[in-house]
C-alpha cells in the first residue's frame, strides 16, 4: 500500500447512522477503491464501549483499505490529523423540548467539536455535518474554526436529492440515471425547496413533464416530509440511505461531479444571504464546491427558496442570541 492512509472522524460513531457508515468507509466506497483509510470513532464516554463493538466488527472484516481504527471520547484526539469529518452524533429532539433546547444542547456538541476540528485536523480537512438541525450545527461547528477555511464546512441535503431523484424516477417509470440537474435549496428540514423547474428528464425540463398539481401537493411535501414518515414506518430515523448520501456527498466532493445538491456556505449567491450554511445546486471541480450560477428562478421556485432561507435565518439569529456562535 504505497498511499498515505487518509484519516476519517466519524462522530457518533456507536449510533445507527454510524453502524450503516463505517463498513462502507472501510470498504473504500467514501474515498475511492484504492485509497486506504484510518478510521477514528468519537462517542460519549457510556457509548465507547458499543463503538468498541464496532470495531471489533470492522477488524473482522479484514478489509484491505483500513490500515487503523481508534475509538474515543477526546474530540483533540478524534481530530488529529483527520482529513475527512462526519459529524453524525448530535442530540435528538425529545418530547417537550422547545426549538432553543436543541440548539443550545446542540451548540454545546458543535461548538466543541469545531475548535478541535480547528486545533487538530489536517490542513485539508473538510467537515460534512449530518446531525441535525444539520445546517445550523455545521453554521456553530464552523464558527468555532477561525483557521478552516469556511467553505470546508457543509451540510448534508444529498439524502433529500436522491429522495427526490427516486420520487421522479418513479412517477415517470424511468431510471434514475435519466434525470438530470436535480436541486434541493435550503435548509434540510421540511421548508426544503426540491426544484424540478432546473432538473431534466431525457433532455427536457422536468417540470413539464408532470402536472402541475403533482409537483406542488404530492412531490415537493413527499420529498421534504420523507423524514418524518421514515420515523413513523421505522421506529427510527433514515440510518442506510443517511449513511449512503454521506457516502456521495463526500466521494462527489473529492472526486468531483457535474450537478448534484449539497449545503455549503452562501457567497449570497440567489440572494441567499452570505454565510448561511444552505442547499444550492453545486458542482464539485478540483476537490471544491463550487455554486452552479445562472439559474432563472421563476415566482413559484423563488417563494419556496425564501421560506427555507428565512428559516436558516431565523436558526442563526436564535443561535446569536444563544451566544453559541
Ligand atoms: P443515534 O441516536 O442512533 O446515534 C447518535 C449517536 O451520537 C449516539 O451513539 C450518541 O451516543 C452519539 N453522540 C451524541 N452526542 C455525541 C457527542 N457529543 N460526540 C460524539 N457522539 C455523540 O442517531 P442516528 O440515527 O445515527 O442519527 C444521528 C443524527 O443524524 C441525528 O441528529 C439525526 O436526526 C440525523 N440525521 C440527519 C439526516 C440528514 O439527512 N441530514 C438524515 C438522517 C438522520
Ligand atoms: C431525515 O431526513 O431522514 C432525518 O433528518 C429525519 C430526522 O429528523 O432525523
Amino acid at each position: 500500500m504505497a498511499q498515505t492512509p487518509v484519516k476519517v472522524t466519524v462522530t457518533g460513531a456507536a449510533g445507527q447512522i454510524g453502524y450503516a457508515l463505517l463498513f462502507r468507509i472501510a470498504s473504500g466506497q467514501l474515498l475511492g477503491a484504492d485509497v486506504p483509510v484510518k478510521l477514528s470513532l468519537l462517542e460519549i464516554p457510556q457509548a465507547v464501549k458499543a463503538a468498541e463493538g464496532t470495531a471489533m466488527e470492522l477488524d473482522d472484516c479484514a478489509f484491505p483499505l483500513l490500515s487503523g481504527i481508534e475509538v474515543t471520547d477526546d474530540a483533540n484526539k478524534a481530530f488529529d490529523g483527520a482529513s475527512v469529518a462526519l459529524l453524525v452524533g448530535a442530540r435528538p429532539r425529545t418530547a417537550g423540548m422547545e426549538r432553543g433546547d436543541l440548539l443550545q444542547a446542540n451548540g454545546g456538541i458543535f461548538g466543541p467539536q469545531g475548535k478541535a476540528i480547528n486545533d487538530n485536523a489536517a490542513d485539508d480537512i473538510r467537515v460534512l455535518v449530518v446531525g441535525n438541525p444539520a445546517n445550523t450545527n455545521s453554521l456553530i461547528a464552523q464558527q468555532h474554526a477561525p483557521d478552516v477555511p469556511a467553505e470546508r464546512f457543509t451540510a448534508m441535503t444529498r439524502l433529500d436529492h436522491n429522495r427526490a431523484l427516486s420520487q421522479l424516477a418513479a412517477k415517470l417509470q424511468v431510471p434514475v440515471t435519466e434525470i438530470k440537474k436535480m436541486t434541493i435549496w435550503g435548509n434540510h428540514s421540511a421548508t426544503q425547496y426540491p426544484d424540478l423547474f432546473h432538473a431534466e428528464v431525457g433532455g427536457k425540463v422536468a417540470a413539464e413533464q408532470v402536472d402541475e398539481v403533482w409537483l406542488r401537493d404530492t412531490f415537493i411535501p413527499t420529498v421534504a416530509k420523507r423524514g418524518a414518515a421514515i420515523i413513523e414506518a421505522r421506529g427510527a430515523s433514515s440510518a442506510a440511505s443517511a449513511a449512503n448520501a454521506a457516502i456521495d456527498h463526500v466521494f462527489d466532493w473529492v472526486n468531483g461531479t457535474e450537478w448534484t445538491s449539497a449545503a455549503i456556505p452562501s457567497d449570497g449567491s440567489y440572494g441567499v444571504p452570505e454565510g448561511l450554511i444552505s442547499s444550492f445546486p453545486v458542482a464539485s471541480r478540483d476537490g471544491k464546491w463550487e455554486i452552479i450560477q445562472g439559474l432563472e428562478i421563476d415566482a413559484f421556485s423563488r417563494e419556496r427558496i425564501d421560506a427555507s432561507v428565512r428559516e436558516l435565518e431565523e436558526e442563526r439569529a436564535a443561535v446569536r442570541e444563544l451566544g453559541l456562535i
